[in-house]
């Protein structure tokens, strides 16, 4: 640690180090309302894990020490410049991180931290090596990671690259520990630039680099395979993740409608979002060192306009990495990279419109530190600033306050289980048991409101809560045509077979989030 103070946040400047084919060194997680943003990054010279401090938020962005940096506790070491994911949760009383990354050994590791709300660091309160759990030992030694945390009772899904390059899923759930759940799709990436996300409690999407004009999009569909499609080209033959690599090819005769502006298809990272009106968008930094936004609204792909410097501030290398994260309930968002040798975040409040970026405070005496090249006062994240510097007891009180919800005796049955169950293991040594037991996951208030604890309880398994009649993404009456579920795949003719982009040009609905859109969707209209 002391070693450390020697460098400066320069050296979090940490893309130049990753080169073109590793996956991303940073992550970021929102635990729920109020309770601020949560990233880390690795110091590219030892592979530690620096996180912010878990108790403070100034100003509406998470207090990231560097001079002393909060080292993540981790028993086996992560390898420098690998992959690292994060998810977590406000469990009523504190923050709870659950951490994944690539072992400098190639496992991927998941480690469990509590914050200490007096210290505001991570604890270190189990870690587990989850690749040997789940008998997985092709990992590619480059590999992406993303992770999404479907609920208590869903679990999590883990997205890996395997030795060729294709993204598979590791999936966890109460029932079945950490086990191996197949392609997300044969057709290997471009890059090892990974993201997902997920809303309702199985409809995930996963996104990565395809080419150097597209990202692939995977989306897990209802019929339990993956669908695949690209933008801004578009893919043919609908293939799903049985389909072999050679005819998952971009479709000659569908003319892009647009290009992604400095795309050279090996960015640092990737990054995804979702809003209240399920609108997903994918986030880059190009190789002329900007953010780029790509949404898909109504499940056309399109870019989002550019905003200023002001607010998207240059990143310092070309391609650089980035951590993104977000509230799907408010359509949040938060986005993390480095732009003057310092970690920035750029914010997207609820009204949709993008804030002057803030530069994460290094200290809680900082008082310059929490301003770029805005005004100090009133900087980014504005909405948030309610939340004091000495941070966790006003936040935790309004936690607690809300908490109390629908959700809160789900949540309540949930916690006297898993003290039932502890209980009992606790008469086996308490050492090994460390070692075998995930912790529970007890999501006190998750970020999405569709997402209620009750609402994992009351499913409690692995399929999907929603009925097969009631195909994912149908925003029109065309993609309702039931598939049928026992027609194999390959049979499927492709009106059945929902798709990113539907042949049919329909009405979009009105949304309640109103975008500015660019100019292609209105001939998409
Ligand atoms: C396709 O995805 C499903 C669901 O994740 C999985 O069960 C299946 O094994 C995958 N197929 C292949 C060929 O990987
Ligand atoms: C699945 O997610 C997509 C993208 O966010 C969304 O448009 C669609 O409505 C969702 N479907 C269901 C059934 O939740
Ligand atoms: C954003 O800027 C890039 C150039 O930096 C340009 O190619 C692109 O068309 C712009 N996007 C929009 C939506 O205006
Ligand atoms: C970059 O940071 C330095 C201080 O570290 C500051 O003086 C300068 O104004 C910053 N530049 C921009 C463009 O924000
Ligand atoms: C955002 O930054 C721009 C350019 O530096 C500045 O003119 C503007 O006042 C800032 N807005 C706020 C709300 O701070």
């Amino acid at each position: 640690m002391n070693m450390a103070r020697s460098w400066s946040v320069a050296a979090l400047a940490a893309g130049s180090l990753i080169g073109t084919a590793s996956g991303t060194s940073m992550y970021a997680f929102y635990p729920g309302p109020d309770k601020g943003a949560q990233i880390g990054t690795q110091d590219p010279k030892t592979g530690d894990i620096w996180v912010n401090n878990c108790n403070a938020q100034i100003d509406g962005a998470p207090l990231f020490p560097t001079s002393t940096p909060n080292v993540l506790k981790t028993t086996n070491q992560p390898k420098k410049g690998g992959s690292i994911a994060a998810t977590g949760w406000w469990d009523s009383q504190k923050v709870v991180a659950s951490i994944f990354w690539h072992s400098a050994d190639g496992k991927i590791m998941n480690g469990f931290y509590n914050c200490d709300p007096e210290s505001g660091t991570f604890i270190q309160s189990g870690e587990f090596t989850i690749s040997d759990t789940a008998k997985v030992t092709d990992i590619h030694p480059n590999t992406g990671l993303s992770v999404e945390l479907l609920g208590s009772t869903a679990g999590y899904r883990v997205y890996y690259h395997d030795k060729d390059s294709q993204v598979h899923q590791l999936s966890y759930t109460t029932k079945t520990d950490w086990n191996y759940y197949g392609a997300v799709s044969q057709d290997p990436t471009f890059s090892q630039a990974l993201a997902s996300l997920h809303s309702g409690t199985n409809n995930i999407t996963v996104i990565s680099p395809k080419n150097d004009k597209d990202v692939e999009v995977s989306r897990y569909n209802t019929d339990g395979t993956w669908h695949i499609s690209a933008f801004p080209e578009a893919i043919e033959n609908s293939p799903t993740n049985k389909t072999a690599p050679a005819k998952i090819g971009i479709d000659p005769d569908v003319k892009p409608k647009f290009s992604l502006p400095a795309w050279n298809g090996k960015p640092g990272g990737l990054g995804a979002a979702v809003d209240k009106s399920n609108t997903r968008t994918a986030f880059y930094i190009g190789s002329d060192r900007r953010l780029y936004e790509v949404a898909s609204i109504n499940f056309i792909w399109q870019n989002m306009p550019n905003q200023t410097t002001a607010a998207w501030p240059l990143a310092d290398d070309a391609n650089a990495e980035l951590a993104v994260t977000y509230n799907q309930g408010t359509s949040e968002a938060w986005v993390y990279y480095v732009s003057n040798s310092s970690l920035i975040q750029a914010y997207r409040g609820s009204d949709g419109k993008w804030s002057n970026h803030t530069v994460l405070p290094t200290s809680t005496g900082s008082t310059g530190g929490g301003s770029g090249s805005d005004g100090d006062g009133s900087g980014s994240g504005s909405d948030n600033s309610k939340a004091p510097s000495s941070g966790l007891s006003g936040g935790a009180k309004a936690g607690i306050g809300i908490g109390v919800s629908v959700g809160a005796i789900g949540v309540g049955l949930l916690g006297l289980l898993f003290f039932l169950r502890r209980r009992k293991q606790r008469a086996a040594a308490i050492a090994a048991e460390a070692d075998k037991e995930q912790p529970p996951i007890n999501l006190g208030q998750y970020h999405s409101p569709s997402e209620q604890a009750l609402y994992y309880m009351a499913d409690g398994s692995v399929a999907p809560a929603y009925t097969p009649q009631t195909p994912y993404d149908s925003p029109d009456a065309v993609k309702k045509a039931t598939p049928d579920m026992n027609m194999h795949p390959a049979n499927m003719v492709s009106p059945l077979v929902e798709m990113e982009q539907p042949p049919t040009i329909y009405e979009l609905p009105p949304t309640n989030f109103s975008y500015e859109l660019p100019a292609e969707s209105v001939e998409r209209r």
